[in-house]
Parts: C-alpha cells; sequence; structure tokens
C-alpha cells in the first residue's frame, strides 16, 4: 500500500504488519486443521486460537476469556450493543455520543426508531469532546446502557472514558466504548478496568481485515444476537478465522513495542501538516482539535472545495486521503462528525488525513503542494 501510493488513510484501515504476514504463513504451514476438530490437525488449530487470545489478553492485561473474536469492529460493536440490550421489553434509556461510529449509531438509531429502546445522544462540544457532567445530568435509574467512543474515526478526539467509568461505578448501567482507533496508536492506552465492554478492529493495527474482538469482563453477562454455536464462548457460532487471529496477535505485539515512539513522531507530523495548511492555504478549517487526539489525524476543510471533489483530485496524484469516513465515501454523505461540531456548512467539505507507521514528513509536503495546486486551479 504504502510503496504504490502516499497512503494518508490509516483510520480506514492500515497496511499488513510483516509480523502478521508471517504468523499467517507459518499457522498455514503447520497444517492446521478446524479448531473444533477432536483430531491433531483441529488441536493445533485449537492451540494457536488458544495462543492468540492469550496473547492479546496479556498485551490488554486482561484474562484470556474476556477476549470474544469476531468478524470485524462493527460486529464487535453489534454484538456489546445488542448483546447486553437483549430482547428487553421495557425500552431502557440508552446513552451515547452524537458522534459515534455508524456501526453504533445506526444499529442505536434503528432500536430507538423500532421502539425498543430510548435513546439519547449526547452532544459534543465544538472541539468535539465530550463532558463527563453531561453523563452525570442524563444518567437515569432505568438507564441501562452507555456507549461512549473512545477515539473519533474521523477527527480523533479522545474521549475521558476514565472520568466517565468512575462517574458510572456506582450505576448499574453497562458502560461499553468503541476502542476501534485507540489500540495501537494512543500511548499509554490502558482499558479502565471498569468499562464493561470494549471492541476492538485488528486491521486498525495491522492485522488482517475482517477480524474484530469484543473484551468483556467476567461475569458480565452478555447475550448473543449472532448465530448460536459453541464457538467463543457461544457468542458467536460458526469456523474461527485462526490465521487472522494469530496474525492480529502479532501484530499488536509489534504495534504496542512502538506505539511510544510512534505517537510522539506522528503527534509532529500532524502539527508539521496543520502550520503548513494553516500557512500555506487561506480558508483552511481545521475540525481537529490541538490536544487529546489521536496523534496522526487531522480533519480540515478548504473553502469552497467539496470534500469528495478534492479526494479524487488527490486520487489521481497518488494520494490517498478520506472524506469524511471510509464507510460514507462511496456514497458522500456530509459527516454527522462535522455537523455535530456545529459546523454544518462544512460538513461535505471535511478531508480527513490520518497517519501512520509509513507516513514521513515528505509525503506531508507533497499533500500540502497538490493542495494548494488543486485550489488554485479550484479558485
Ligand atoms: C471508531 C470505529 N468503530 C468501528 C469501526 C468498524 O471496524 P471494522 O472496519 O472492523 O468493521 C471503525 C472502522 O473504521 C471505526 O473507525
Amino acid at each position: 500500500l504504502t510503496d504504490q501510493y502516499i497512503y494518508l488513510d490509516y483510520n480506514a484501515t492500515s497496511p499488513l504488519r510483516r509480523e502478521a504476514r508471517d504468523a499467517v504463513w507459518s499457522y498455514f504451514e503447520t497444517g492446521a486443521g478446524n479448531p473444533s476438530s477432536a483430531h491433531a490437525p483441529g488441536r493445533a488449530a485449537r492451540k494457536a486460537l488458544v495462543g492468540a487470545r492469550r496473547e492479546i489478553a496479556s498485551l490488554l492485561g486482561v484474562e484470556r476469556d474476556s477476549i470474544v473474536f469476531t468478524g470485524n469492529g462493527s460486529e464487535a460493536n453489534l454484538l456489546a450493543l445488542l448483546g447486553t440490550l437483549g430482547p428487553r421489553t421495557d425500552r431502557p434509556h440508552v446513552l451515547a455520543t452524537n458522534i459515534e461510529h455508524p456501526s453504533v449509531r445506526d444499529l442505536l438509531r434503528s432500536e430507538h426508531a423500532a421502539g425498543r429502546i430510548r435513546l439519547e445522544e449526547l452532544p459534543v462540544d465544538r472541539s468535539g469532546f465530550l463532558h463527563t457532567d453531561q453523563i452525570v445530568r442524563a444518567l437515569r435509574p432505568d438507564t441501562a446502557l452507555v456507549t461512549v467512543m473512545t477515539a473519533n474515526n474521523e477527527i480523533g478526539t479522545l474521549q475521558p472514558i476514565a472520568e466517565i467509568a468512575a462517574v458510572l461505578a456506582d450505576h448499574p448501567a453497562v458502560f461499553h466504548t468503541d476502542a476501534v482507533q485507540a489500540l495501537g496508536k494512543v500511548a499509554g492506552f490502558e482499558l479502565d478496568p471498569r468499562v464493561d465492554l470494549a471492541s476492538f478492529s485488528a486491521h486498525k493495527w495491522g492485522g488482517l481485515p475482517g477480524l474484530g474482538i469484543l473484551l468483556r469482563r467476567p461475569g458480565r453477562a452478555l447475550g448473543s444476537p449472532l448465530s448460536a454455536g459453541r464457538q467463543e464462548f457461544g457468542l458467536r457460532g460458526g469456523t474461527e478465522d485462526v490465521a487472522a487471529c494469530v496474525a492480529a496477535a502479532a501484530a499488536l505485539c509489534a504495534a504496542l513495542a512502538e506505539v511510544d515512539a510512534e505517537s510522539v513522531r506522528l503527534g509532529e507530523l500532524r502539527e508539521q501538516l496543520r502550520a503548513m495548511l494553516a500557512t500555506r492555504l487561506p480558508g483552511v478549517h481545521f475540525h481537529t482539535p490541538e490536544m487529546h487526539v489521536l496523534p496522526g489525524t487531522l480533519n480540515f476543510s478548504i473553502d469552497g472545495g467539496r470534500g469528495a471533489w478534492l479526494l479524487a483530485r488527490l486520487d489521481a496524484e497518488g494520494i490517498a486521503v478520506s472524506h469524511g469516513s471510509a464507510c460514507s465515501t462511496l456514497a458522500p454523505l456530509p459527516s454527522h462528525v462535522i455537523e455535530a461540531l456545529g459546523e454544518e456548512r462544512l460538513a461535505a467539505s471535511s478531508l480527513r488525513v490520518s497517519m501512520g507507521r509509513g507516513s514521513r514528513s515528505e509525503h506531508v509536503d507533497k499533500l500540502v503542494t497538490e493542495l494548494q495546486r488543486v485550489v488554485r486551479e479550484l479558485r
């Protein structure tokens, strides 16, 4: 990916790490079978699966049985939300921010529209942060679930998860966080022990796409809206993708080994990009604040430039960025995240640059030069 393009879309997906590729290769070379089979090839697969689960759990500092492998990050969110709400008929109250990923937002909105829950979306401030006192004010005795994303995929803001967990400590509501963008990117990321459920996705840290993880605290009852079966503690039926699990473990180990240094380097690149855009492109508006954000993410709009059009022009020059989130790029809709910042007029014009381990200062230079050229043409 990074050899062919100036790839600046790491929040959409990140290139497969060498360690992950090697792990997949050696897994298949062992001739492993189906992990549910009783014979030797089955046992070999089971051993690899258990090993991957153990390694990920130890990297996250949690018990091995907390790790539930799912089909992707979106499915981990679905399992967390519907598994918590279950077939309840008392229309429980649910709190979420108004900038959640579509896999949370659309699901909760459709549950609300179907009359199964009472959803309250809490607004973030103009910089994209939720304030803990909003949770305090909104909590009710029948609040069954609170879901707040750790890191926003479009603008990169990091929410005060530990503070929210502290507020919820004396309340029976289940606390879920979508931490898909945080793990492997944020130095010192540690899941607060008071968080009940957290979602992750392996391709964001250099594993294979198509593998998510739901972390659930032991003892936390969870139903399964997914097909029944004995795999994954009865929460997700179907033969496990063991190769993806071993790849995820190897990639996570590599990502965490370099996250401290990388987050500093990427934070500097982000601010280099911000400074260059501010001086060289009149009419630029930044949607990503300077602090408490993902190191490599910068989201901005340029007066008069539609995001989808700028993206296409940069693409023609071999530069890959994103407009809104990857999920909405194929049918560009105004970004609900930019709208939530009170910037409705810019919601169709935002560009997201998300950098990762292959990103270099020269890429930032080239991006700014191309943007200047394209914007000159436009004007
Ligand atoms: C914040 C967030 N949550 C969930 C997801 C979904 O993850 P996946 O692509 O594995 O379904 C994404 C993917 O972009 C994300 O950014």
